[in-house]
């Protein structure tokens, strides 16, 4: 597509989410294997869709096969947007362009990765210090693609007192959604979480916000929603310690166990190996773990996670798994 073909501002496209709950972009994690796990076991009424892990886009485009892989091989009603991070232009709109040619129904774009590496490079996080940036990055990509693109951003750089200039922003780019994940990029992962940050960006603008940060529970999503404005809720380690919170279900603690190991199963059948092998993904996952009562208490979370070998502690799962 000619880049500099489209002169004059569209409406923005219409969401292809199926309900108001999203997993979360989560590098190191949401790789398709595991993310087609939480898609398999979410109704499309429950979880309204996902988004691979960021993509960094620097110093050149990435190719549709690159793309291809972030969005593996499987399909649901679901859509999985691809998350880009970057600031150059021309190479993520061209990147953008690729990612639809390999399928992908929307492009994310994150403004919120508080890693040094993106910061050095003026990428995620770093594009909070200038608003118009981030307007800049959100209207190359939406003028260089017919599908949604939409936001991601952390409330601010150092503190919060921007967001509602920086959810702007977003929206003046043709943002079609932003997400707003309450934390400032100081803040990183810290446990408590301003929720106002969320309703502050939502009244700003008039595109439909998601609010993301420190959901633990089914029951939190529909308060996200109450208590900020937002039409949509995101869940990142929450969905690591309950696959199933998007749908409320109660699992049993060999359902939980089968998630294990269909996961592990599912990476040496697709011959993903990841840094670390198998077993540390699993331990990953472990690490929040909540799901039917696998990990009871402290004591057993730190038994699983001391494991060094692989094999005893995928075998232990696998007994579990045979339990109904
Ligand atoms: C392991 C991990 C990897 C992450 N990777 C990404 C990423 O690739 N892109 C992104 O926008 N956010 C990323 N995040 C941030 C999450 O998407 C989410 O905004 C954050 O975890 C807050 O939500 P939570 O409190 O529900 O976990 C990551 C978070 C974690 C814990």
């Amino acid at each position: 597509m000619d880049l500099a073909s489209r002169s004059s501002p569209r409406a923005p496209a219409r969401l292809p989410f199926t309900a108001p709950w999203l997993l979360a972009p989560m590098e190191g994690v949401t790789e398709p294997c595991y993310r087609d796990l939480v898609l398999r076991r979410n109704p499309a009424d429950a979880l309204g869709g996902a988004f691979t892990e960021f993509v960094r886009v620097s110093v050149a485009s990435i190719p549709r096969a690159v793309i291809s892989r972030h969005l593996g091989p499987s399909r649901f009603a679901q859509p999985v947007g691809v998350q880009l991070m970057g600031n150059d232009l021309e190479h993520l709109a061209r990147t953008a362009c690729n990612a639809v040619a390999a399928g992908a129904p929307l492009i994310d774009l994150n403004f919120g990765c508080p890693a040094k590496g993106a910061i050095a490079g003026c990428a995620g996080s770093a594009l909070l210090r200038d608003p118009r940036a981030i307007e800049r990055v959100v209207r190359s990509v939406a003028d260089a693609v017919e599908v949604p693109v939409t936001a991601k951003m952390r409330a601010g750089f150092d503190d919060a007192s921007r967001v509602e200039e920086l959810a702007r922003a977003a929206e003046q780019g043709g943002a079609a959604l932003l997400t707003v994940h309450c934390r400032t990029r100081a803040e990183a992962y810290c446990e408590s979480v301003e929720w106002s940050r969320i309703a502050r960006a939502a009244a700003a603008v008039s595109i439909p916000v998601c609010g993301n940060g420190g959901i633990a529970t089914h029951a939190d999503l529909e308060r996200m929603r109450s208590e900020t404005g937002a039409r949509f809720a995101m869940v990142g380690r929450g969905a690591l310690a309950d696959p199933w919170i998007f749908s409320g279900c109660t699992v049993s603690r060999g359902t939980a166990a089968r998630f294990l190991v269909e996961y592990a199963e599912t990476m040496r059948a697709r011959h993903q190996w990841p840094a670390g092998g198998i077993a540390a993904r699993i331990k990953q996952l472990l690490r929040y773990w909540t799901a039917g009562g696998l990990v009871p208490d402290a004591a057993t979370r730190t038994a699983w996670l001391r494991e060094r070998d692989g094999a005893v502690l995928l075998g232990r799962l696998e007994v579990i798994a045979r339990e109904p």
